[in-house]
């Protein structure tokens, strides 16, 4: 057959795009420490980085030396992780079949979405939450219906029921503790939640501060329907090298597989996250310290007349800001090297949240709150 060369345009080009994708607003992307640091004018040292929730106490002294000595780096992983599954199945107390891993939870978040979501299919999602849910759900041609949370951040039970009855939706996202006011979803929730007809997604990136009883992952060997996702971000302090993994019914996980990247973690996560659970002592006795830490700077924020932190079971504290603008704190913090997190976004624009960081960050952030408070 003869094939004519066609002359394109660009504008013709586009035209070739997803119309799922051209309908996604432009991404705008956090800017690197680096160049925030260099925005501030300050060396990387100096700043004190509380907007992300990251775990400043860093990863396991183990896992440095761990990644200087990788035997195997120019081989690829293994595509089934099976050391790291085992591994995985000895620390939570369920079977390695019902663990798959990834590159960070928000892999996974995707993965789930292309699992189930054909164009036009329906998802939950309960804001103000993690924005990957509707950021992944658009992604993937989702539409989401949308359940504000209550004044208090807890659940709107009443109107997911009602939204699962109307719009039949596929998937339905829960976060617990939730990121960014750091509630727990209760064991009653969870019930009421799994008795409807959709697949729940209880993501628990934040449960080790939360206190690992806390957990449902275990859950998932009874109910079909849930899947649990968790990171080695927070707790381990591997944010930077992507590793997370989730729970599931074995059903489930059959088919994830089929649709899986087969290296997807890397050698060097894979080593990091092993050395991780090898230490898990010493880690989860750093996640305690990072408890009291919260406890502290709590206490320090509540005796502000201008922010009122709520309780957090997280890494982080979420703060109403009150007489002053938001923004501005925000702004007023990051000139002086102390970067939290503001939201541009309906019912959090009077917001700030801090992540938990070291003591002697506490000390700073009160030192320069006071300041301003006395402006
Ligand atoms: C609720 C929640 N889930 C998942 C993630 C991302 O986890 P990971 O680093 O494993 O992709 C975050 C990161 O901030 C989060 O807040």
């Amino acid at each position: 057959m003869k094939t004519e060369h066609i002359k394109t345009t660009d504008s013709n080009y586009m035209d070739l795009l997803r119309s799922t994708v051209r309908s996604i607003e432009p991404y705008v992307p956090i800017l690197p420490f680096e160049v925030l640091a260099d925005n501030l004018g300050r060396p990387i040292q100096e700043i004190i980085k509380l907007d992300a929730n990251e775990n400043l106490y860093g990863p396991s002294s183990l896992v440095r030396d761990a990644l200087a000595d990788l035997d195997y780096p120019h081989i690829y992983p293994d595509p089934e992780n099976r050391a790291l599954r085992k591994a995985l199945s000895d620390f939570i107390g369920i079977p390695s079949e019902n663990i798959f891993a990834g590159a960070g939870a928000d892999e996974i978040i995707d993965l789930i979405m292309r699992l189930f979501i054909d164009q036009g299919d329906k998802i939950i999602d309960c804001p103000p939450t993690f924005g990957m849910y509707s950021f992944d759900a658009a992604v993937n041609g989702a539409e989401t219906v949308v359940i504000e949370r209550k004044d208090d951040f807890t659940l709107d039970l009443e109107a997911i029921v009602e939204a699962v009855s109307v719009y039949a939706p596929k998937l339905l996202f829960l976060t617990s503790p939730n990121n960014p006011d750091g509630g727990l979803i209760s064991d009653e929730e969870l019930h009421t939640l799994l008795a409807l007809p959709i697949i729940v997604i209880l993501d628990e990136a934040y449960i080790e501060f939360a206190g690992i009883e806390n957990s449902r992952i275990d859950w998932v060997l009874e109910h079909e329907n849930l899947i649990v996702l968790r990171t080695f971000s927070k707790w381990a302090g591997l944010a930077g090298l992507r590793v997370g993994y989730g729970a599931f019914s074995v059903g489930l996980l059959k088919e994830l597989w089929k649709i899986k990247q087969p290296y997807n973690v890397s050698v060097a996560a894979t080593e990091a996250a092993l050395v991780s659970l090898d230490d898990s002592v010493n880690l989860l006795q750093v996640v305690s310290e990072i408890r009291s830490e919260r406890k502290r700077l709590s206490q320090m924020l509540s005796e502000l007349p201008f922010v009122f932190p709520y309780p957090s079971h997280g890494n982080f504290v979420l703060c109403q800001v009150k007489g002053i603008s938001a923004l501005e704190l925000h702004q007023a913090l990051s000139a002086e090297g102390i970067l939290v997190r503001y939201f541009d976004k309906p019912r959090l624009r009077d917001h700030i949240r801090i992540s938990v960081g070291l003591s002697h960050h506490t000390d700073v952030l009160e030192t320069i709150l006071s300041r301003i408070s006395t402006e």
